[in-house]
């Protein structure tokens, strides 16, 4: 075996002994009136060693651009994130023992740019959101580096027919519940990765789950499947870290989203402040996205008559939000009123009524 092979193999090594050294996510039930019938999951993300859903997609990356030959042991690591994937790609990399440059807009936030330091990373800044690919791109050929791009490389990195991705892992949780398979599961599109995961993951399996997508203000996702054009881009970043995009991605598959919603930012923080008392889960904003969309879902199944299981994720942890969507200082100075959202979903949670004005 070559000296790089070698090292392909202990590095393929290093990231499998990670896998095996972390614990699965939990599962956690959201209290929901019993008679209803109708039981509502949360499935925790925020305990991954880096603190996401981006654990997996990292690992996966790694692996993808490992066993693809195209990294090595010199190999410069470059990506286009501001959040939570490039955290986990630093950590990664650092393990690896190769350098981690990530391109990110100069708006991204102290916290998240003190994150990527912390697990190993170096941010390289630019202007305008948009210009973050192509900089990447450039920093990699520049330096003779592999561009991770998580934004194409997402759905096909990760294994949907099973291999303990998340999916896999939800329905095995689920097995000994009384609605074993879900009616609906519920999550937001950053690459669009794990939404693809789980549309491909229950169309393979034969589950009649359906899967529904949920999106930010701003994004250009919810248009696009609506109206089946790609193309269609907002230019606009989201204020919900993770989730929302200002293009459609490639990772986004539409043809295997079922539903989708707009769900108002200030919406999307009232249900994180509502799940932190409810709960005490401290979670971040792409988290409310998916309760709010969970909420909307189960009030049409309540409408309808309809027992069973909706299932939604935990995406990051709330630490990273203190000071701007648990700030209300921040939340004024966004002009977001959370109030009536608040009402609304307490209304709901106590009626089962889902008032479409707020
Ligand atoms: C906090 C958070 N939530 C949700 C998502 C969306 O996940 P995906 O990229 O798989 O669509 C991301 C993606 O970066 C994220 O960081």
């Amino acid at each position: 075996m070559t000296d790089r092979r070698a090292w392909v193999s202990h590095a393929v090594g290093l990231l499998e002994a990670d896998a095996n050294r972390s614990a699965d996510t939990h599962l956690h039930v959201f209290p929901l009136p019993p008679e209803w019938g109708i039981d509502l999951y949360l499935k925790d993300e925020s305990v991954h060693p880096t603190g996401s859903l981006k654990h997996r997609l990292a690992r996966s990356l790694l692996l993808y651009g490992l066993v693809g030959g195209q990294i090595g042991p010199d190999t410069v690591l470059v990506e286009a994130s501001s959040g939570s994937t490039a955290v986990s790609e630093a950590y990664f990399a650092r393990m690896l023992g190769l350098e981690f440059i990530t391109v990110v807009p100069r708006s991204t936030s102290p916290e998240k740019i003190e994150l990527i330091e912390f697990a190993g990373g170096r941010c390289h800044f630019v202007d305008e959101p948009l210009e973050v690919y192509a900089e990447a791109e450039r920093l990699a050929a520049e330096r003779g580096g592999h561009y991770l791009d998580q934004f194409t490389y997402a759905e096909r990195a990760t294994d949907w027919r099973g291999n303990n991705n998340i999916a896999d892992s939800v329905f095995q949780q689920l097995r000994r519940e009384r609605f074993p398979v879900p009616t609906w599961i519920v999550v937001g599109a950053g690459t669009g990765g794990t939404s693809a995961t789980f549309g491909r993951y229950v169309r393979y399996h034969r589950h009649d789950t359906r899967v529904a997508v949920v999106d930010p203000e701003g994004s250009a996702f919810f248009d696009a499947w609506r109206t089946g054009d790609r193309a269609y881009a907002t230019g606009r970043a989201s204020r919900i870290e993770g989730i929302g995009r200002p293009r459609v991605e490639a990772s986004f598959v539409p043809t295997v989203v079922d539903e989708m919603m707009r769900i108002p930012d200030a919406e999307s923080i009232a249900a994180i402040r509502l799940l932190r008392d409810r709960t005490l889960h401290w979670a971040g904003g792409s988290t409310g996205t998916n309760l709010a969309g969970a909420f909307r879902l189960i009030a049409g199944m309540l409408a309808r008559g309809e027992r069973g299981s909706v299932v939604t994720l935990i995406c990051d942890g709330g630490a990273r939000y203190a000071g701007t969507y648990y700030d209300d200082a921040w939340i004024a100075a966004h002009g977001m009123q959370l109030a009536p959202y608040r009402a609304r979903m307490d209304r709901f949670l106590e009626t089962g009524e889902w008032s479409d004005d707020v």
